[in-house]
């Protein structure tokens, strides 16, 4: 996507150096007009090594391009972050007098203002007047976070964390209004996250490489939604989400443990971490040694043991199947296929087949190869709903976005009775 990030003259201009990081790492090409004043704050050099691209203030440079003009027509999104309140209220007036304010001008995608000022400024009859007249032709003007603001003073005024205001701006392009999404209070979450280690010995185990980031993604914006949430984390290393309770497990079997006693319980069930499908079918409660002469029974020539796998319970499987053994009610159950495509099928045709082959509510059906998905911070999904809704496509985006988008489609099925 074409974004231009605008910045005006606030302490907050920093923030938007990390606003724009998440909308560059994510793939989309931005554009930083910042206004003159604002280099006070964050300098031309900070913003041409993010973008990658050179950065003017006024429209007396590179004239032959017309970019006063162009940067507004070609954008698929504009952010002003932080808008000042003199910013709101040239922009409210329809003035042109720099590159930013003639970008408004000419922009006909969807513009984003996020205010950040003294609450005293934001309060004001003239910047109420100014905020809902850019509301009323159409602009997104996000309300202000309320907390300390530059020096002693607190209040509403400054510009919300990078990560919410980019979730707000993708919520915003893919036509959400940019709010808080759809509430999940009074439901109770399940949500696994991370990989199964599979031990054969006491010191070596079989395992993948998930990182648990997208599961803890949703766990955290299912609590930020105020639903109860329950994470069900296997070999995870990231730091516990705000208010959600953290269940650990190491191997597909104690998963499966968890997980069904807490579907009894829960609402919703996303099983978003990797579960082994095999095991080691013998655990060997000493660490095996190299070849010894004792004990030559089940090694190859080389004196090398030969592990011998079985299979391991298909948890979202046995979720399936009990649902559909008490005849009514249980838990919505969402799974997740990480799907590259090959010679059989495309990614969503593989997936489509595992849904069917699943039974399960929703699958999510994660591109790895693309965006490298193991450990990154960016996703691409596709949502496949097994009561014909059309798939819905996210990303790329960041792991928390997706999180979002996710929600989004999870809440009406939540509403709908499950068969
Ligand atoms: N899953 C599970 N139990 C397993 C393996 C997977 O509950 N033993 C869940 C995962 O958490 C995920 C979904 O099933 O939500 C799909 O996982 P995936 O490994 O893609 O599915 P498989 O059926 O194992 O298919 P494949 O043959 O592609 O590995």
């Amino acid at each position: 996507m074409r974004v231009v990030l605008g910045v005006g003259a606030g302490i907050a201009a920093y923030k938007a150096a990390a606003l724009l990081r998440l909308f560059t790492e994510a793939g989309h090409d931005v554009t930083v007009v910042p206004t003159e004043a604002s280099l006070r704050f964050v300098g031309v050099a900070t913003w041409e090594a993010l973008s990658g691209k050179p950065v003017a203030t006024d429209v007396w440079t590179d004239v032959e391009q017309v970019r006063h003009v162009r940067i507004g027509q070609q954008a698929q999104l504009v952010v002003v972050a932080p808008a000042t309140a003199d910013l709101l209220a040239r922009a409210a007036t329809g003035l042109a007098d720099d590159l930013l304010t003639a970008t408004l001008l000419t922009a006909r995608c969807p513009v984003v203002y996020a205010p950040a000022m003294h609450t005293e400024m934001w309060q004001h009859p003239a910047t109420r007047a100014n905020v809902a007249t850019l509301r009323s032709r159409g602009a997104h003007v996000i309300e202000p976070a309320s907390g300390r603001l530059t020096g002693a003073d607190s209040g509403p005024g400054r510009l919300p964390e990078s990560a919410d205001l980019y979730a707000a701006c993708l919520a915003i392009v893919s036509g959400g209004d940019g709010a808080a999404g759809h509430s999940l209070q009074g439901r109770h979450v399940v949500v696994t996250a991370g990989g199964t280690r599979e031990p054969l010995d006491p010191v070596r185990f079989l395992g993948n490489r998930s990182s648990g980031k997208q599961g803890y993604a949703l766990a955290e914006v299912a609590a930020a939604r105020a639903a109860q949430v329950t994470l069900v984390a296997a070999n995870t290393a990231l730091p516990t989400p705000a208010g959600v309770d953290v269940v650990r497990v190491e191997t597909a079997a104690h998963l499966q443990t968890e997980v069904e006693a807490l579907a009894g319980v829960a609402d919703v069930v996303v099983m978003a971490a990797a579960v082994a499908d095999f095991r080691p079918a013998a655990y060997a409660d000493h660490k095996i040694k190299k070849a010894h002469p004792e004990d030559e029974s089940g090694r190859g020539g080389d004196g090398a043991p030969v592990v011998e796998l079985v299979r391991n319970p298909d948890v979202l499987a046995g979720l399936v199947a009990a649902r559909a053994g008490r005849g009514h009610g249980g838990p919505l159950l969402v799974g997740f296929a990480a799907e590259t495509g090959d010679e059989t099928g495309t990614v969503l045709d593989l997936a489509r087949a595992k849904l069917r082959r699943k039974g399960c509510d929703l699958l999510v059906a994660n591109e790895v190869g693309r965006d490298l998905t193991f450990g990154a911070d960016t996703n691409t999904v596709h949502l496949l709903f097994a009561d014909g809704r059309p798939d819905v496509s996210i990303g790329p985006a960041s792991k928390r976005a997706v999180a979002e988008g996710i929600w989004d489609a999870i809440g009406p099925l939540l509403e709908a009775p499950v068969d």
